[in-house]
């Protein structure tokens, strides 16, 4: 079955042409970053306006070249929500009246569980049950996946999505918008040990995520040391260290959460979803941790969190310490490619595929949604 995919929840057109599911002919993302750069931060009413420009266009080039007329289309998926709802309406409505047009059936697919399939379209796909961390800009979830169709929500953020603080903190450094990639870049220089930021386990057992502490603290250093953000060249490395620091306090506190949370669920594959995920230090922790698990007791338990890092200068309440054992010889980590990190549409028609296989389809009277769980 031939699935076309329309994205355009925040700040990417994308579309994509997905065979039976799993197969991806195309995948076309028009990106509006350089045009939000210059505001720091995704503009909506200016994001709507774009995706109103670039949807044809960007459908258009993913069905000429996923190799497909418009003819071989059997299905439509686009995202329905969460997201900006200017945005949304573009490539809802674009869907809606194709399908429509061509008497296919379509769906809408929540955009989280679009990310979740990012993993599915991996080249080393886990199989159920698994968990997943999906860390983006608005979102830091945390998902036990026991079934094409079941997401169990372990643990959240309970104020900023660590996205948003990567963002945040490279505002903070004069860096622009989006901050990711340039905190990670920048970081490559710096000393990840250089600073002590405080890592947030919170309550002992708790899946939940909070990183406003975590950015209160790198713009509270950034002032008491009088760091001139507008320096250019960073002759102290003083902004390296900053960036190395705070990537470190994120990539520690996501890491651990995420092999607990599979610890605790009795789940030897863990994956990674969402713009964070394109993080090479997040990725290379997460094989560090579970290749060099700690001792065993003798029983072939493993206790994990004996070695979880403490909090420097800091009490740590919550931290994990070897009251947690399982029988894994190894956990597996499973990684969706970089381009299918970010907003796109391949994972949508893959989520879609699965929705219209079950009769999970969406009518003339559906409406797209700014705010969800699952
Ligand atoms: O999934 P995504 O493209 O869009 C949302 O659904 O939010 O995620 C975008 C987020 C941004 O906050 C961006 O700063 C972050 O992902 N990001 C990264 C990296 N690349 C993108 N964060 C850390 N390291 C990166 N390399
Ligand atoms: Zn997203």
């Amino acid at each position: 079955m031939i699935i076309l995919g329309v994205e355009s929840s925040c700040d990417e057109t994308a579309a994509a042409v997905i065979e039976n599911g799993t197969v991806i002919r195309s995948s076309v993302v028009s990106s509006q970053v350089a045009t939000h750069h210059k505001y720091g931060g995704v503009v909506p009413e200016l994001a709507s306006r774009m995706h109103v420009e670039s949807i044809l266009p960007v459908v258009t080039e993913a069905i000429s070249s996923a190799g497909v007329k418009m003819d071989d289309i059997e299905g439509v998926a686009v995202t329905r929500g969460p997201g900006l709802i200017g945005a949304l309406l573009v490539g809802f409505s674009f869907a809606k009246a194709f399908a429509w047009a061509r008497g296919i059936p379509w769906t809408g697919v929540n955009h989280l569980e679009g990310h979740i399939y990012s993993v599915l379209l991996s080249d080393d796909p886990p199989p159920f049950p698994f968990v997943v961390l999906l860390a983006s800009g608005g979102h830091t979830n945390l998902y036990h996946v026991t079934s094409f169709n079941d997401f169990e929500l372990m643990g959240q953020t309970r104020d900023d999505a660590a996205g948003e603080a990567f963002d945040k903190v490279a505002k903070m450094l004069g860096l622009g918008y989006p901050g990711g990639a340039v905190i990670e870049k920048l970081a490559q220089t710096g000393e990840p040990s250089a600073i002590a930021f405080p890592r947030s386990f919170l309550e002992k057992e708790s899946f939940d995520f909070s990183f406003s502490g975590l950015k209160s603290a790198v713009l509270r250093y950034i002032h008491e040391n009088n760091v001139d953000i507008d320096s250019p060249d960073d002759k102290e490395g003083i902004k390296a260290d900053i960036a190395a620091s705070f990537q470190d306090s994120v990539v520690d506190v996501l890491s651990h959460k995420l092999i607990h949370a599979a610890v605790s669920r009795g789940v030897a594959h863990i994956a990674v979803a969402g713009g964070v995920a394109a993080n090479g230090v997040l990725r290379k922790r997460l094989d560090e941790l579970i290749s060099s698990q700690p001792s065993s007791d003798g029983n072939g338990n493993k206790s994990l969190w004996s070695n979880s890092p403490a909090t420097p200068g800091h009490e740590n309440k919550g931290i994990f310490r070897g009251n947690c054992s399982f029988k894994y010889e190894s956990m597996k980590l499973h990684t969706p490619s970089i381009e299918l990190c970010g907003d796109n549409a391949a994972m949508i028609a893959a989520r879609g595929y699965r929705m219209i296989l079950d009769g999970n389809l969406c009518n003339l009277d559906h409406d797209v949604f700014s705010r969800t769980r699952i």
